[in-house]
């Protein structure tokens, strides 16, 4: 089981109003399973998303990924478990702009500590996947080549939110 939520829901309280961004859910992701998440706008696709991509946690219910109970680890826990398990292909790309394609690329693999020369195999590959290569050095947000900086790290998840209608095919 990679990821499985009970009755986990999200709650934000804005004012005095409480916003209901994900109602209770009760969700499970197998290894070797391909989830479509279908729905409105504002009916909690990214929110589950990013609960599954331990990004933010349940107000109520309880997560577990990777055999971890979520809401019983502390925000460090949360950000190593994030880089070694998950991949998150984000809906408006969070690149980090000031860095080239195979740069955002490599950075996660640089936070796991991979040697220098997997690294650049890896980015290489992943950029080839989404046929970025010549685009490698160019430091403009590209749709084509989101896809690619949740892939290098080889995880064993991978989000990706909104793929289909702010990426392109690749
Ligand atoms: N950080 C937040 N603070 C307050 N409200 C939020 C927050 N995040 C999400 N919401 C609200 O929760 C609801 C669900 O949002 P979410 O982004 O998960 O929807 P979505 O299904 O991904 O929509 P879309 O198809 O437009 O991407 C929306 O009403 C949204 O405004
Ligand atoms: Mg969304």
């Amino acid at each position: 089981m990679l990821a499985e939520l009970k009755k986990a829901g999200k709650e934000y309280k804005v004012g005095d109003q409480t916003i209901v961004a994900l109602q209770p859910t009760d969700f499970t992701m197998r290894e070797g399973e391909l989830t479509l998440i279908i729905g409105p706008s504002g009916s909690g696709k990214t929110t589950l998303l990013s609960l599954l991509g331990c990004v933010i946690y349940p107000s109520y219910g309880d997560l577990w990924v990777d055999g971890q109970h979520i809401n019983a680890l502390k925000e460090n826990q949360l950000a190593r478990l994030r880089l070694e398990t998950i991949g998150f292909v984000f809906q408006n790309f969070n690149l980090l702009m000031p860095l080239s394609a195979e740069e955002n690329v490599a950075m996660p693999l640089k936070l796991m500590n991979v040697k220098s020369a997997e690294i650049k195999r890896r980015v290489k590959e992943a950029l080839e996947v989404v046929d970025m290569t010549d685009r490698r050095k160019n430091m403009q947000q590209n749709s084509a080549g989101c896809p690619a900086g949740g892939t290098a790290q080889r995880p064993p998840s991978i989000s990706s939110d909104g793929a289909s209608s702010d990426c392109d095919r690749r």
